[in-house]
């Protein structure tokens, strides 16, 4: 049987370890796919820069228009990112009848439920497993591997190179931006690395794992979003003395009033698998109902281990290039008449644990004042730490743990302990989650 034909856009990071995976383990792919995979025409910005992989026998183009319009090409890998021109190009490349591989999760956070519109009208097919959680097969693994459960919740690590800066900082005491230009060089920065550092990319990443876990639209907009750029090395250390690690975690859970979607750095307890994920390496945890925890761990970005994935969609394309299309595994798990319109929650309405850490004047009641403000929003503590004042501060810094209550009552509480006198700055709050099933 004739080879089907890639066309390649981008000869990035993962462009450039896809073509190295599909040329190294040609044969062996080849006696999985059933079929041989070639790489007929790829495209960059500037072709004649030096690449470190073999591109011999690629027809190389910086018009990627001649790719998605290319009549020999079978399945269109992309690999530029962002949302404008590769949505343009998607779509370009589905009204042309070919499928679709590719690893943005932005395009598909932002743009998928028209995405998967537009290909089930064609009859092909989209897949996007290197889009979440680098070269680990979560999509899969969720989408087909659990599909007797109801997904529960789900909680994971699903941005390198914010995990990479939080170690870094938590093992050598390193500077923030050193270990970011660090992940940078390495290949596993985003193209505007504010996208890892805010959470926006670990908010793409688990806006998709919600919408296959629950069978609802995707809705990225919704998901709250916040950053590792406050958290300081004194707060990873207290959290150490207390017993938990900070992790930016991106958690969704399936609740009576909605579906919780949030991305923040999450306190969890160091005994828990998922607190010692360390590094690059993304941890997803998911409970199902009938499974119970299941935990799925491997690098999360970089070019060979997100190039795995990339290849094993390719593969998946050609397996399927000769099934019915009403009979293949629907882009988000669920049939797409079949998807829910459950509401994502505001915030305000989250439960969950807090650590609070504030500077408070070096005198005697104020304690007392904040765990009046506490108790009167019905928040109980479960731990208090009071350390010893930095030289001659006139503030010692308190750290409190409090069990689980509603973002809404502890917003309202942090707002009247601000407003103390003898409370200096912010309260810094982290979440804290005990992920037991
Ligand atoms: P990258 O290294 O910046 O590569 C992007 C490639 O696309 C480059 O070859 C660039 O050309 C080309 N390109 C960009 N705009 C183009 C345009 N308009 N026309 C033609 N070519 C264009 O990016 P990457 O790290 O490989 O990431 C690619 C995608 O994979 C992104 O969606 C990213 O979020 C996703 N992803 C990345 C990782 C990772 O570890 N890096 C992991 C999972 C998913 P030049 O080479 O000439 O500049
Ligand atoms: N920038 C992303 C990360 C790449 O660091 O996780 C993998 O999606």
């Amino acid at each position: 049987m004739k080879p089907v034909k890639v066309g390649l856009l981008g000869l990035g990071t993962v462009g450039g370890g896809t073509v190295s995976v599909l040329q190294r383990n040609a044969e062996e792919i080849q006696r999985r796919a059933g079929r041989g995979i070639e790489i007929a025409i790829a495209t960059a910005r500037d072709v004649s820069k030096p690449r470190s992989f073999d591109t011999s026998g690629i027809e190389l183009t910086t018009d990627p228009q001649a790719v998605v319009n290319h009549p020999d090409v079978d399945v269109v890998v992309e690999l530029i990112g962002g949302t404008d021109a590769a949505l343009e190009l998607v779509m370009q490349a589905i009204n042309n009848g070919k499928h679709v591989v590719t690893a943005n999760k932005a395009l598909i956070a932002k743009h998928g439920n028209e995405i998967f519109a537009a290909a089930q009208g064609k009859g092909v097919m989209v897949a996007f497993e290197a889009a979440v959680a680098g070269g680990i097969p979560i999509i899969k693994a969720i989408r087909e591997g659990l599909a007797g459960n109801q997904i529960e919740w789900l909680a994971g690590i699903i941005n390198g190179t914010g995990n990479f800066i939080l170690t870094e900082m938590r093992d050598n005491g390193s500077d923030f931006a050193d270990v970011l230009a660090e992940a940078q060089r390495l290949g596993y920065a985003e193209a505007d690395p504010t996208f890892d550092v805010e959470g926006i990319d670990a908010a793409h990443k688990l806006t998709i794992l919600a919408s296959i876990a629950f069978g609802i639209p995707l809705q990225f907009e919704k998901c709250y979003t916040e950053g590792i750029g406050h958290i300081t090395r004194e707060d990873v250390v207290y959290a150490e003395e207390l017993g938990y690690r900070i992790k930016h975690l991106g958690v969704a859970r399936r609740t009576d009033k909605g579906v919780e979607l949030r991305v923040h750095p999450t306190m969890i307890p160091e005994r828990r698998l998922i607190a010692n994920v360390d590094g690059v390496m993304n941890a997803v945890l998911v409970k199902g109902d009938a499974v119970g925890p299941t935990l799925y761990y491997g690098a999360g970005a970089g070019a060979e281990p997100t190039a795995s994935a990339v290849v094993a969609d390719v593969v998946d394309v050609v397996r399927v290039l000769t099934a019915d299309p009403e009979n293949r595994v629907p882009h988000l798990a669920f049939q797409p008449d079949q998807l829910v319109d459950l509401p994502i929650l505001p915030m305000a309405d989250v439960e969950t644990a807090y650590y609070l850490r504030m500077e408070v004047s070096d005198q005697s009641g104020v304690l007392a004042e904040v765990t009046r403000i506490l108790a009167g929003q019905g928040i109980s503590i479960e731990a208090m730490l009071q350390k010893e004042p930095n030289g001659d501060a006139v503030t010692v810094p308190v750290i409190i743990l409090s069990h689980r209550v509603c973002e809404g009552q502890m917003d309202t509480a942090i707002c009247q302990i601000e407003a103390l006198d003898t409370i200096q700055g912010k309260v810094t709050r982290i979440r804290l989650e005990v992920l037991d099933a």
